[in-house]
């Protein structure tokens, strides 16, 4: 079959959901990407964030290879050696006491906004079950996620969707104010918005949470699946901004590309589960589990958030020349290994063009070019990834 063919072949069988590349991806190592026709790229997108310690690593590869041998699966019904392991890493390196495992980003905001409201339904007698969200938000695709994403376009055609979220735009403090009801249970947000395009929380709006948080009893829910694990340049976007949140989601880059998902919670939080409240099949299954232990110890060991912060500065730094030598570019997004660039115009010709140089990027809110690379990237690769950007922006009018 020729690449053509079986790009037919696969429009055939599969569901359009996606607006995709005419390319196919066979191989991959590190930041490098190879198409069935050997064509090498430079991968800036990293599965959308999610292969964090590259293509392939040998490190996930051993420790995949090795569970699969001995177990790979085994309900929540029995306790698994893996999962313990994860969540032990996981409690250690962040404010968190009890983990829930279960397997993608959407299903572990669905966790979160179930235990928020769990939390509030046992522990006060009145009702307490309304989620405060803000603008440009992206919590997932399933319905109860969509109603956490404040944004329209995600919505179109799937309603009535789960009622219960009230959205107040971004970073404004009194617009979150005076959304706060007796119902309000929690307060969710990014702290550095992926899909939204780049946007950090405000110091400012951060500490209205807390306030409002502290005077209301109202937890704060913060989705780190897309910023979490080192890419912002600290282990989690939360330590920057002196926060201790109640429940907190992850995804992506926890199992290095294999599928995986978990909230993690405070004691006080995560006790107003008991057995039957919540549950998965997969979730916290012993390959998955492996996956992201060997991924976390990894990012731990090879100090990936300060790689972030530090490399992510020099990408900053070279991205900074950029906007100033061309007038479109009308600003730089985001920090460490999760920056943009909005450009005066839609981005879409600037990834396609990209794509013909070797350059996989994507664009965001429509003109928001996004950089989320495998955070294992060199600087001679940051430099080629520069040189190519700059190649194609020379073309543009
Ligand atoms: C911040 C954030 N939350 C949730 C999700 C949903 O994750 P998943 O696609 O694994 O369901 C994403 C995915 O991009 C995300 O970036």
């Amino acid at each position: 079959m020729t690449k053509n063919e079986f790009i037919t072949a696969s429009e055939k069988v599969l569901m359009n959901t996606y607006k995709r590349v005419p390319v196919v991806f066979v191989e991959g190592k590190d930041c490098t990407l190879i198409d069935s026709e050997g064509k090498k790229y430079l991968d800036m997108v990293g599965g959308l964030a999610a292969s964090g310690m590259g293509h392939s690593p040998d490190f996930l590869v051993e420790a995949i290879h090795k569970q699969a041998t001995q177990l790979m699966h085994v309900t929540n019904y029995y306790w698994n050696e893996p999962q313990y392991d994860l969540a032990k890493l996981l409690v250690d390196h962040s404010f968190a006491d009890k983990v829930f495992f279960c397997n993608s980003g959407a299903e572990a905001n669905e966790a979160a906004i179930k235990l928020a409201r769990i939390y509030g339904y046992k522990k006060f007698d009145k009702p307490k079950s309304e989620i405060i969200t803000v603008s440009e938000s992206f919590h997932g695709r399933t319905l109860g996620t969509l109603s956490a994403t404040a944004n329209e376009n995600y919505r179109v055609g799937y309603k009535p969707l789960p009622g219960g979220f009230k959205e107040v735009p971004f970073n404004d403090v009194k617009a979150l104010e005076e959304a706060i009801s007796e119902n309000t249970c929690a307060i969710m947000f990014e702290p550095l918005q992926g899909e939204g395009g780049l946007t950090p929380a405000t110091q400012e709006f951060v500490d209205k949470v807390k306030e409002l948080a502290q005077k209301h009893e109202i937890l704060i829910v913060l989705d780190e699946i897309q910023c979490g694990f080192g890419r912002t340049g600290t282990m989690f976007a939360y330590e920057q901004y002196d926060l201790k949140p109640d429940i907190m989601s992850l995804a992506k880059t926890m199992a290095g590309g294999f599928p995986i998902g978990a909230i993690v919670a405070t004691e006080r939080v995560a006790e107003a589960w008991q057995p039957g409240d919540h549950g998965t099949t997969f979730g916290g299954n012993p390959l998955a589990c492996a996956a992201g232990v060997a991924t976390v110890k990894e990012i731990i060991n090879r100090k990936i958030p300060e790689k972030a912060k530090k490399d992510g500065a020099y990408l900053h730094e070279k991205l900074q020349k950029l906007m100033e030598k061309y007038a479109f570019v009308t600003k730089i997004k985001g920090k460490g290994f999760m920056i943009g660039l909005e450009l005066a115009f839609p981005g879409n010709e600037v990834v396609e063009k990209a794509f013909q140089k070797g350059l996989v990027i994507n664009c965001t809110s429509g003109n928001v070019l996004r950089f989320v690379p495998p955070m294992v990237i060199t600087r001679e690769e940051i430099d080629e990834f520069i040189n190519i950007l700059d190649s194609v922006f020379k073309e543009m009018k």
